[in-house]
């Protein structure tokens, strides 16, 4: 390394020794609302570098200027922190994933990064990719890994037909993921990881996460969960020991509903059966400068920002769309036209108690509204109909103020039928070893106030 590369080198050993002193020291001890408001983004950051702006700053700039010749070469080996080219990185994304990181690893005695992606599903491909590479000749033909069947119809689709019909990498199918021995049997040497969807989303499948990581580790495997439906503020896996988090970051995490996101948020040193010593060190932090960097499945700045912004409220308003829901719920559950509730916050739901084992509303010991710990199910909910799937459509064709359309996670009531939307392409046999009958209703309820929401669902209830 010449002197003039040293020199940047060692300036940014300083500045960096200041950031984990500041994250260390002050954010981490923060309560999880300060954290989504602030997250890493202090007054020196905003007085020094950024004018003082008390609000991130969208840098919607492609590329970042050098000084010289010897600042470039560290920053494009990644000797400094730097962000050259927003493809890899850029301030506005930085901004949102030290907040992601810090609020997925709340409660966990460990380190967090997170790697924001364009999408969802970008975060699942690029959470799951690095580790479906050969190892070797011996074991080219047979890489598995495993995954509850119950899972979002996109990624359903990613791992049925483009890792496993497009490049042969086996996934074995848990179809009751509460069945441990089951999730057990599917590991053999040439698995590579576990994958688990909780709540799921549309059935609301909930299982022991405890025990499925626990497995993982005694198999020296890797722990990969979406939590998208629970969001950081009901479940952080991390603290359960898991290793890598996904988000679809498009869904409550920007409830709003501005645009696409995805995140992946990994602990420091994950187990792993990948021999990649640095990616096994810091996962996120390497799938973002490296397999990320070369495929190019970034976020944009103002989706950062927008994402960010929606995130500053996350607790209280996972807390009041819960508390909608389950009003909502509690009159779909005892309504004659309605022949099964998904809902795990309903006392009656088969999958309540493990449920209620792992879902909090985090930090509600230190609310003075209830001083002490409470369950929360989030705001999403389906539905089957006595009448069968015509009684389904034409409930959700009467639908008047709850939008039809194939989203989730909105501030807004949303709803659909998953077996003609978002696992269509499924086709019905994999509907049905998934879950998903033709009649099922999925319901995403938002902040407007239940009372309407139930008067809409009762008149469209009554067109049946
Ligand atoms: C649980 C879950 N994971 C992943 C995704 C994919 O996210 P995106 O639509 O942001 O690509 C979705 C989308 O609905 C989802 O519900």
């Amino acid at each position: 390394m010449n002197e003039g590369v040293q020199k940047y080198v060692d300036r940014a050993k300083k500045m960096l020794a200041e950031r984990e002193r500041y994250i260390k020291e002050e954010v981490k001890k923060w309560k999880f609302d300060t954290i989504a408001v602030h997250g890493a983004y202090s007054v020196r950051e905003a007085i020094e570098n950024n004018q003082g702006s008390i609000i991130e700053p969208i840098y919607m700039s492609s590329s970042q200027a050098f000084r010289d010749s010897d600042e470039m070469e560290a920053a494009l080996a990644y000797l400094i922190p730097s962000w050259t080219y927003s493809r890899i990185h850029n301030p506005s994304m930085g901004y949102l994933e030290a907040t992601l990181a810090l609020l997925e690893g709340y409660g966990f005695d460990g380190e967090t990064s997170c790697c924001t992606a364009s999408s969802g599903m970008a975060a699942i491909a690029s959470a799951t990719d690095p580790f479906l590479v050969k190892l070797g000749k011996k074991h080219d033909e047979a890489i598995n890994f495993v995954s509850n069947a119950q899972i979002y119809g996109g990624t359903f689709q990613q791992f049925n037909i483009r890792k496993m019909r497009d490049r042969g990498i086996e996934c074995r199918w848990v179809v009751d993921p509460n069945d441990i021995d089951d999730w057990a049997s599917k590991i053999d040497k040439n698995t590579r990881f576990l994958f688990g969807e909780l709540p799921s989303n549309p059935g609301l499948t909930f299982f022991d996460i405890k025990k499925v990581i626990d497995l993982a580790h005694e198999n020296g495997i890797t722990a990969i969960f979406d939590t998208t439906i629970a969001t950081p503020v009901l479940l952080r896996p991390m603290t359960l020991g898991a290793d890598i988090v996904i988000h679809s970051a498009t869904k409550t995490l920007t409830a709003s509903g501005f645009g696409m996101a995805g995140a992946v948020v990994a602990r420091k040193n994950i187990t792993s059966k990948i021999d990649n010593a640095e990616m096994n060190a810091d996962f996120a932090t390497y799938i973002k400068l490296l397999p990320n960097r070369d495929i190019g499945w970034c976020i944009s700045p103002m989706q950062a920002i927008l994402t960010l912004n929606d995130m500053r409220t996350l607790r209280s308003k996972v807390d009041q769309l819960s508390q909608n829901s389950m009003k909502v719920a509690k009159f779909l559950d005892k309504h004659p036209k309605i022949s099964t509730m998904n809902y795990l916050g309903l006392e009656n739901h088969p999958l309540y108690e493990v449920a209620s084992k792992y879902l909090w509303l985090v930090d509600s010991e230190y609310d003075d509204q209830y001083g002490k710990p409470v369950n929360r199910y989030g705001h999403l909910m389906s539905f089957q109909f006595t009448g069968g799937a015509q009684a389904a459509r034409i409930f959700f064709d009467n639908l008047k103020r709850i939008w039809r359309a194939t989203d989730l996670g909105r501030i807004k009531s949303v709803a659909t039928i998953p077996s003609i939307s978002t696992h269509q392409q499924m086709g019905e046999d994999l509907r049905s070893m998934a879950s998903i009958p033709q009649d099922l209703v999925r319901l995403c309820i938002g902040a407007e106030h239940p009372q309407d929401m139930i008067a809409d669902l009762e008149q469209a209830l009554s067109k049946i």
